[in-house]
């Protein structure tokens, strides 16, 4: 990730192997994403459920339709499915779960 993303990107994990709460047993955080940033394909073990809590993102998964995701909105990702995010009209704020195996893993990054 460049610079760039980096200064108009963040994430607080409320419970997880890094979270305030800390635990094994699942993984969640409020995710925050600037207009325009494109968050690049990647995958991981654990399977992921988007949240759109303000703002609106267009999601991409490998083997599901794109799709313009807004507040109330949910996106469900399977373990390893790849998947990217690109923020077209501003700015997006999402509640994120993971669950399953592989709660401590990052992002592989590139992973199509
Ligand atoms: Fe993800």
């Amino acid at each position: 990730m460049g610079f760039g993303f980096l200064q108009d990107y963040g994430y607080l994990e409320l419970y997880g192997p890094n979270g305030h709460f800390q635990t094994d047993q699942g993984r969640a955080y409020v995710g925050y994403w600037g207009r325009g940033l494109y968050y690049p394909w990647h995958r991981h073990e654990a399977e992921e459920i988007y949240a759109v809590v303000s703002g609106s993102g267009y999601f991409e998964s490998q083997g599901a339709e794109a799709a313009l995701l807004k507040m109330g909105d949910t996106r469900m990702h399977n373990s390893n499915q790849p998947h990217a995010l690109t923020m077209t009209d501003g700015p997006i704020l999402t509640f994120v779960l993971w669950r399953g195996a592989g709660m401590a893993g990052l992002p592989l990054m590139g992973a199509t």
